[in-house]
């Protein structure tokens, strides 16, 4: 089971879907492969947002070692899960997903909302909204570890 966790930068929500997720598969002993990109480009190469390191690190999780991509056509191959943090990477996704492969593309938290397409707020522009999206993370990520244990 391969999981990649998508936002637009790949700087501030999906490094720190991607590092939750690599705890609970720890904490649930699960043998998956996790990662994360962007659907822009725009930071590649660069490390996680400072805000976000922070936030993640108060939260005992570890991303400082993740580097900011882009999506690229292959991992609608080589992922069996992709992840939206919201409504508008869902869309660039499905734009450039082939269309045999998206049953794979998913909003996040519609594995605790199901089907209410709720996005994962974009906290880039404002200070206070890292811990809300660490939160919205840590919920929906247990919820994909309890259902990947069953
Ligand atoms: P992310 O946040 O998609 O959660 O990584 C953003 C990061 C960068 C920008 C927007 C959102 N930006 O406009 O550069």
């Amino acid at each position: 089971m391969k999981i990649l966790m998508v936002c637009l930068g790949n700087i501030c929500r999906s490094p720190v879907a991607e590092g939750i997720m690599r705890s609970k598969a720890e904490e649930y002993g699960l043998n998956i492969e996790i990662d994360s990109a962007g659907t822009s480009g725009w930071h590649n190469g660069e490390l996680p947002d400072s805000r976000s390191m922070a936030n993640a690190k108060e939260n005992g999780i570890d991303i400082s070692d993740q580097g900011s991509r882009k999506v690229v056509l292959s991992d609608f191959i080589e992922f069996d899960l992709l992840y939206a943090m919201d409504e508008s990477n869902y869309n660039n996704l499905i734009h450039m997903c082939p269309e045999n492969f998206q049953y794979k593309v998913k909003m996040i938290l519609n594995e605790v909302h199901p089907a209410k397409n709720i996005s994962v707020p974009d906290p880039y522009y404002g200070n206070d909204g890292f811990q809300i999206v660490f939160d919205l993370l840590n919920e929906a990520c247990e919820k994909i570890a309890i259902n990947l244990k069953q």
